[in-house]
C-alpha cells in the first residue's frame, strides 16, 4: 500500500501488512519465531538470513512505523533506552551534544554516563527557549537531543525553529523523543528533525505488556549506521513482541483520541479543585507554551502533571482506579511521584531547579470511563487534605 495520501488509521492498519507477501495470505501478519532462515546457496539468503539481522515479523512492524511517521527507515530495538544506545553510538569520542535539561531520568543518566566514561561532552539546557540551544552549540557539536513535551514538566521545544536555526550546521543530528505524543499528535521529521525515537513501551504499544523502542529517519546515511548498530549491538526485540506492537498500532488513533479526551477532562477537573496548586497540561491556556502546543501538536496524550497542596503519599495511596506505578501510555491509568520514582536518579539540585518536588504528581490518564477517573481523583484529593 502506498502511504502518501492515506489517512493515519488506514496506514496504521495496512502499511506493511499486505497478505499477498505470505504464501498462505494470512490477513494478520504471521509471527515468525525462527532464529535462522534456509539459504538458496551458501551466503545467498532468499530474504532473511538470521533473526538478529532481520525477521519477517519485525520487518512488518518497522515498515508500518516508517509509514506512520512519514519516514523512510525504521529500526526497532529491545527498549527505548536500547534505542538511545544505538543513536548515541552515532557519535565519536570528543563529540559534543546538546541535551534538554528535563529529560526522562533513564535518558538523562545514560547521557551523563556517556559524557563521563565515553569521552563525549554534553551541555544540558532549558530548551523552551531556542536561543539556549543555539548558544550551547560548539564547533564539535554533533547532536541535539530533545523531548517535547518533556517528562514530567511538559515543557515544549519549537522543533521547527531549532531545525531552521541549525540549517548552516547539517553535521548536527536533531533527535526528538516523541514518546509522550506519538506520531498521531506530532511529526518531528516533518518539522525538521533527523531522527524520531520512541519508547514503544508507552503509547505506541499502549497495552503495558511490551518493552521496546524504535528510531525512524528519512536519511539513508543515518539508516545505514542505525541498521548496523541494530545488527551488531544485539539490542533487538523478540518477534513475539513485534507482533504485539504491530497489533497495537491498529488502534493507535482511537486510543490517542480517548487518552486526549480523558486527559483533558482530568486536567480541567484538577484545575478547579482547591487541593491542587497548579496543573500542567499543554492544551490548558494556563500552560506557558500553549500557543506552541496548538501549532506544533495536533493534540495531546493522557499525560497530566500537577502540584498538590496536600500530602502526596496519602493522595497516591488513596487512589483506587489509578494504579501507583511508573511508566505511562497504557490503557490503564497510572499515578506516580517523579521525585522518588521515575526521576530518582536525577541529581537533587537539578530536581529543585526544575521543580520536580515531592508535591509534583504525574498522571498517565488511561482509557477507563471519564466519570470514574474523576470520582477516583476527587475522593483521593479529599482524603489528603
Ligand atoms: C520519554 C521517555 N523516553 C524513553 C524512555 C525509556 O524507554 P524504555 O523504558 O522503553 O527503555 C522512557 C521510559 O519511561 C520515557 O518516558
Amino acid at each position: 500500500m502506498t502511504s502518501t495520501k492515506k489517512g493515519f488509521a488506514t496506514i496504521a492498519i495496512h502499511a506493511g501488512q499486505d497478505p499477498d507477501q505470505w504464501n498462505h495470505r494470512s490477513v494478520v501478519p504471521p509471527l515468525v519465531m525462527s532464529a535462522t532462515f534456509k539459504q538458496n546457496s551458501p551466503a545467498l539468503p532468499k530474504r532473511f538470513s538470521y533473526g538478529r539481522i532481520g525477521n519477517p515479523t519485525r520487518n512488518v512492524l518497522e515498515t508500518c512505523l516508517a509509514a506512520l511517521e512519514k519516514g523512510k527507515h525504521a529500526f526497532c530495538f529491545s527498549s527505548g533506552l536500547g534505542t538511545l544506545t544505538a543513536i548515541i553510538g552515532l557519535l565519536e569520542v570528543g563529540d559534543h551534544l546538546v541535551v534538554g535539561d528535563d529529560l526522562y531520568g533513564g535518558t538523562n543518566s545514560y547521557i551523563q554516563k556517556c559524557s563521563s566514561k565515553q569521552g563525549m561532552k554534553c551541555t544540558f539546557v532549558d530548551m523552551t527557549d531556542v536561543q539556549n540551544v543555539i548558544d550551547a552549540i560548539q564547533p564539535n557539536t554533533k547532536m541535539i537531543w530533545l523531548e517535547t513535551p518533556t517528562n514530567p514538566l511538559m515543557k515544549l521545544t519549537d522543533i521547527k525553529a531549532v531545525a531552521e536555526r541549525l540549517k548552516s550546521r547539517p553535521d548536527i543530528i536533531i533527535v526528538v523523543d516523541n514518546t509522550f505524543l506519538t506520531c498521531y499528535f506530532q511529526k518531528p521529521l516533518d518539522l525538521g528533525a533527523d531522527i524520531t525515537m520512541y519508547s514503544l513501551t508507552k503509547y505506541m504499544n499502549g497495552h503495558t505488556d511490551v518493552i521496546m523502542g524504535a528510531a525512524i529517519t528519512r536519511r539513508d546515511d543515518l539508516a545505514e549506521k542505525l541498521q548496523f548498530h541494530q545488527t551488531v549491538m544485539g539490542i533487538i526485540p523478540s518477534p513475539f513482541d513485534c507482533a504485539l506492537v504491530n497489533r497495537s498500532l491498529k488502534t493507535l488513533e482511537l486510543r490517542m483520541q480517548k487518552h486526549m479526551k480523558n486527559g483533558l477532562a482530568v486536567a480541567m477537573f484538577l484545575d478547579s479543585h482547591p487541593n491542587v496548586e497548579k496543573v500542567i497540561h499543554p492544551l490548558l491556556s494556563s500552560h506557558p507554551q500553549h500557543q506552541l502546543a496548538l501549532t506544533q501538536q495536533t493534540g495531546h496524550s493522557g499525560m497530566v502533571s500537577f502540584y498538590l497542596k496536600g500530602d502526596s503519599k496519602r493522595f497516591l495511596l488513596a487512589l483506587k482506579i489509578f494504579v501507583l506505578a511508573v511508566s505511562l501510555g497504557g490503557y490503564e491509568s497510572l499515578a506516580e511521584l517523579p521525585s522518588v520514582m521515575t526521576h530518582l536518579s536525577v541529581p537533587e539540585d537539578v530536581k529543585v531547579k526544575l521543580g520536580v518536588t515531592d508535591k509534583l504528581i504525574r498522571l498517565s490518564v488511561g482509557l477507563e470511563t471519564e466519570d470514574d477517573l474523576i470520582a477516583d481523583l476527587k475522593q483521593a484529593l479529599d482524603a489528603c487534605r
